[in-house]
């Protein structure tokens, strides 16, 4: 059943008229009505798939509407929404006793209300035509993994769509694609309404990237860290959810915070630090928005793929926000020393971009993974002493490695997670594959990439 008729009744045709306009907008075929009794002489002859009723008008009394609507065995079991002024909930009560599907206090968020008929429809099997996804937006497609996630679906043939506020990210990530004719940059904070909600009407399928990142960015910014790790994604997600557009969701392996159970499982209890030390600040956002996602899934049944990413790697990204493997690229490759935080026996399990793109993209067009949290990460472990000799090897560098206290660089206040390993049994269920990739094979290919382009060194 597409482009699904309802029938509005309310005496005030301001409201009609609001109401009509905000649903035609959605594709949905609208009659509206301001007299009761004409309503209910229409509905003997025609067929709606929903109507949506005001309980207080002077002509005829709400519930009486209701009634006669029940008891119309041609309206029996159509969808009803009934609006209300009256916020009581012995109101509330009984218009839902009474046969209707969902009770709506006026004045009403414009985008719940939608949200909401949306939910009803599909509550009594309207489903919306299966759309081609065309048209793709990505929140933090000037990032690292957003560029490159930006160039594949552009080489694929989509029509891309970025939102960035070139905070972490840059326009020198995306050169080569922003002079394509399917790709289009948008400079602009998630947390700016008027933009989401533009480029979400026109979108037909969400990635949701863009985030305060690094462990230094982090630290130096706990508010931005909240403010648009948070906000920014409810603000994505309420959007996404009123016009129906599936969202990916990237979160991260920061969530399992100080958890010791190893392997990391999805669904594992997460152990968080104190609000005064900052770097937990990310992590806890993170979750707050696997939540967010969730509940949009479980209430709104907004379609929604939640990515646990371990420590993405690969050409692109950089190292001044904290990312270690570009950090000591850039210090082998100019003969610099490399600084080790701590003791280096903290251990790193690293994914390579590419494993990462090609497995986002199985995730975002499963079935099975709609509603669900998934890691994407590698399994190979390696302590960060490891790596910093593993670097110096490939880069034939003559480079020390330096031991430091996190402190220098972190402050008085910092802890670290000893050792970080995904479970991938959901993750191979769901997508059919793993990463692949190994860190040496990482290594080369990173070292590769820098003698093709050592111009890169300066952006690290
Ligand atoms: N790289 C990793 O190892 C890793 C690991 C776990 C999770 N993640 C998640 O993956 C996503 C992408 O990370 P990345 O590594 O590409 O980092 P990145 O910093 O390169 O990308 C983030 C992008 O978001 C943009 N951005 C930040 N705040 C914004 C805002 N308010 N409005 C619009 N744009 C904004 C930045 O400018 C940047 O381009 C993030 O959500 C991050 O939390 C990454």
């Amino acid at each position: 059943m597409n482009n699904p008729r309802i029938l509005i009744i309310d005496d005030d045709k301001d409201v009609t008229d609001l109401v009509a306009v905000r649903l035609k907008s959605h594709g949905f075929r609208i009659i509206a009505m301001n007299d009761p009794l004409d309503a209910l002489e229409y509905l003997k002859k025609d067929t709606v798939d929903l109507i949506i009723l005001d309980l207080v008008m002077p002509k005829i009394d709400g519930y009486e509407m209701l009634r006669k609507i029940r008891s119309n065995k041609k309206t029996k079991k159509v969808p009803l929404i009934v609006l209300s002024a009256k916020s009581d909930q012995s109101d509330k009560v009984n218009a839902l006793n009474m046969g209707a599907q969902d009770y709506i206090t006026k004045p009403y968020e414009p985008e719940e209300f939608l949200a909401r008929v949306k939910l009803v429809l599909k509550k009594f099997s309207y489903q919306p035509a299966i759309k081609k996804i065309k048209n793709i937006l990505i929140t933090g497609g000037a990032g690292f993994i957003g560029s490159a996630l930006s160039r594949r679906l552009i080489a694929d043939g989509y029509q891309v769509t970025v939102i960035d506020d070139l905070s972490t990210g840059s326009k020198e990530n995306i050169k080569d694609i922003s002079n394509n004719r399917n790709f289009r940059l948008i400079i602009g904070s998630i947390t700016d309404e008027t933009i989401i909600s533009k480029a979400i009407e026109e979108s037909d399928l969400i990635y949701h990237l863009a985030a305060t990142v690094g462990v230094k960015n982090v630290i130096e910014n706990p508010l931005d860290t909240v403010i648009y790790d948070t906000i920014g994604t409810s603000i994505v997600l309420k959007y996404a959810s009123a016009k129906g557009v599936k969202v990916v969701l990237t979160s991260t392996s920061e969530v399992y915070g100080k958890s010791k159970k190893y392997p990391f499982k999805e669904d594992d209890d997460v152990i968080i630090g104190p609000p005064d030390i900052n770097r937990w600040s990310y992590a806890c956002s993170k979750l707050l928005d696997e939540f967010f996602a969730i509940g949009y899934y479980r209430e709104r049944k907004l379609p929604v793929v939640i990515i646990r990413f371990f420590n993405v790697v690969g050409p692109g990204q950089v190292g001044r926000f904290g990312m270690v493997i570009p950090r000591f690229f850039k210090s082998a490759l100019e003969d610099q020393p490399l600084h080790v935080y701590g003791d280096g026996k903290q251990e790193r399990c690293f994914t390579y971009i590419d494993d990462v793109i090609d497995i986002m993209l199985k995730l975002s067009r499963s079935p099975k993974a709609v509603g669900e949290v998934i890691n994407l990460g590698s399994d190979n472990l390696i302590s960060i002493k490891n790596l910093a000799c593993a670097i110096k090897r490939v880069t034939k560098s003559s480079s020390k490695i330096v031991f430091e206290p996190y402190q220098k660089y972190y402050g008085d206040r910092f802890e670290d997670v000893k050792k970080r390993v995904p479970d991938l049994a959901k993750l191979k269920s769901i997508a059919g594959v793993i990463p692949q990739t190994s860190i040496p094979e990482i290594l080369e290919k990173m070292n590769q990439y820098f003698a093709d382009n050592p111009e890169e060194l300066s952006r690290l």
